[in-house]
């Protein structure tokens, strides 16, 4: 069983296990959610990116792929960056989208997280439609759940109404 639960607010605050990054395939920081960790959580998060761009990311974590680092001053144990897709209207993506939900979990659980916090991947800088990535992301936590997996609650943070409105929505279609 794997508990939903649906926050408004800054990811940054939460004190949870594992808070996962909407990050880029450089994982050497940008805008958004990715700003506010790094901004946050100190030098510390940057210093292991670039320590893991070196030892294994030559080319940069590609798409739907996480790994994790320390959460440096964040009340996290670990931050786990993600790298979502860019949203287009000509091809289908959503598979990668998926991935980074179910990667991320997947290193939560190897890591032993319990409790892992996600935004919603994608649907800022990246134009993912927000209804639609609030879809794939309740949709890939529930797979998870039913396959297996150590982690007991997932907290999705929204920023805004309409995020938070939207989760609201994909997780009461699940029933
Ligand atoms: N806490 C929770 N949610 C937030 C926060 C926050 N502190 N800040 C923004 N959001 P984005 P992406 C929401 O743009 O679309 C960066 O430059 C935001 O309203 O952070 O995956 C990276 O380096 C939106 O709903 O991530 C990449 O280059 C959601 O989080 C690129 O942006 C995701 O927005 C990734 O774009």
């Amino acid at each position: 069983m794997v508990r939903i639960v649906l926050v408004r607010g800054d990811i940054t605050a939460e004190a949870v296990d594992a808070v996962v990054n909407a990050a880029n395939s450089s994982l050497l920081g940008g805008g958004g959610v990715d700003g506010a960790i790094h901004r946050k959580g100190g030098p510390e998060i940057l210093a292991a990116c670039r320590e893991l761009r070196r030892s294994h990311y030559g080319k940069g974590l590609r798409t739907g792929q996480a790994v994790a680092t320390t959460a440096g001053r964040l009340p996290a144990r670990h931050v786990i960056h993600t790298v979502g897709p860019v949203w287009s209207a000509e091809e289908d993506r959503s598979a990668l989208l998926a991935s980074c939900y179910r990667e991320s979990l997947r290193v939560a659980d190897e890591e032993g997280d319990r409790t892992v916090a996600f935004p919603a991947v994608s649907t800022g800088v990246y134009g993912w439609p927000i209804d639609d990535g609030a879809r794939i992301a309740v949709e890939t936590v529930r797979a998870v759940a039913a396959a297996g997996t150590g982690v007991e609650e997932v907290r999705f943070v929204l920023f805004d109404a309409t995020a938070y409105a939207a989760f609201e929505a994909a997780v009461a279609a699940g029933g």
